[in-house]
């Protein structure tokens, strides 16, 4: 009813809208008043997490995408070497696991059949496993070691919105916490960063303001086939989910690709008119980064393609290159997709609405896998 969608036209609105709510509510709690971490609730103790040689992350969809995210933060703050896997591939390669082998499974529902099935086969193997779930008491945290729960409230729009902010928030809070039980040499980083994730609410509803002329855009899209995305660093799995949400809401083919791999192949496919959304990196972090995909938008826009920019308030260099420019405020270089994944949101979920298609039911689309 129009009640439950709180005066919105589809859940998936509602469940935009609510992005910060959901982030603060994820953070509440497990940052004290010195600004250290307190995630005591995740049951593992200190000494078994300063023992972990191996971090395995395992999830589907979008939940992957956030492990792929995740990836990035952990390695850097904690110096682990780290891998993110399909679930549904996983368990079938003979993956290498033991007991100073960490797990994280994430899932929003924590009934997805893929990631239980990969949970089973790495705690028989005696991996440690922690799950990251916004469901409580569901099997996939009842069946793992550990879990530290993403304050979404429920998600009803089969299309992740905010369960993936969120579980954004509980992986950067796992790796800065592992980081800082490790006592890494990125200590100073890691307290600067945890600051910054307690205002990060704020800056995600700076961007829900400004997102009327995304919705404009979208429109004017509606009769494209297709849409290609392009990232680096943790802007490549932002892409991807760009990606993933236009597919699965508007049905138009859409890709989504690391923006140096262009020049290996993907490349071929710009053609004069076709909307290619950038995920740009902030200039201030690695500059390096951010130089690349300048010169990437560049050989696009060449090509003919219509550059749809997504930079950070500031970033000048970008301007003569976008056909269209997307704001996002300023944020650390890793938790840039809190920001940059909702003007994303927004885009698919208008497009789907212009294309006349189910916004919270997309055809052939469960809200939990739970077959395999
Ligand atoms: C996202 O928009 C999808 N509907 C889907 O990819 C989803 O994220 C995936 O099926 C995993 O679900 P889970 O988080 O409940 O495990």
């Amino acid at each position: 009813s129009a009640a439950e969608k709180g005066g919105y036209d589809y859940f998936m609105l509602k469940e935009i809208a609510e992005q910060p709510k959901a982030v603060a509510d994820t953070l509440l709690g497990r940052i004290d008043a010195s600004g250290s971490l307190t995630l005591d609730e995740v049951r593992i103790p200190a000494s078994v997490l300063r023992e972990v040689d191996k971090v395995v992350l395992v999830a589907c969809g979008t939940a992957y995408h956030a492990g792929m995210i995740a990836k990035l933060a952990i390695e850097h703050w904690t110096r682990i070497p780290c891998e993110t896997e399909l679930a549904s591939e996983f368990r079938y390669r003979d993956p290498i696991l033991d007991q100073r082998t960490l797990v994280i499974a994430i899932s929003q529902s924590g009934e997805t059949m893929d990631t239980l099935m990969a949970v089973r086969h790495a705690r028989e193997q005696g991996a440690k496993v922690l799950a990251i779930c916004n469901t409580n008491g569901s099997t996939i945290p009842r069946e793992s070691d550990a879990v530290l729960y993403t304050h979404a409230g429920p998600e009803v729009a089969v299309a992740s919105t905010k369960a993936f902010l969120t579980q954004l928030v509980a992986c950067y809070l796992v790796a800065l916490y592992l980081g800082q039980v490790r006592g890494t040499k990125w200590g100073d980083e890691i307290r600067a960063v945890i600051r910054e994730l307690s205002d990060i609410a704020a800056a995600v509803d700076t961007v829900l303001e400004t997102m009327e002329p995304v919705r404009a855009l979208a429109r004017s899209l509606a009769e494209k086939n297709t849409v290609l995305f392009l990232g680096r660093h943790v802007g490549y799995p932002v892409a991807l989910e760009g990606a993933l949400k236009l597919k699965e809401l508007a049905y138009m083919h859409a890709e989504g690709f690391a923006a140096g791999e262009l020049k290996h192949g993907p490349i071929a496919l710009i053609e004069k008119d076709l909307p290619v959304v950038v995920v740009v990196p902030s200039p201030r972090g690695r500059s390096v980064l951010h130089d690349k995909i300048v010169s990437n938008i560049q050989e696009i826009r060449a090509r003919g393609a219509r550059t749809i920019v997504i930079a950070e308030e500031g970033d000048e260099a970008v301007v003569p290159y976008a056909d269209h420019l997307i704001r996002i405020p300023a944020t650390p270089t890793l938790l840039q997709p809190l920001v940059a994944t909702v003007p994303l949101q927004v885009f698919a979920c208008e497009l789907a609405t212009a294309r006349g298609n189910e916004v919270d039911q997309p055809r052939n689309l469960a809200k939990s896998v739970t077959v395999e």
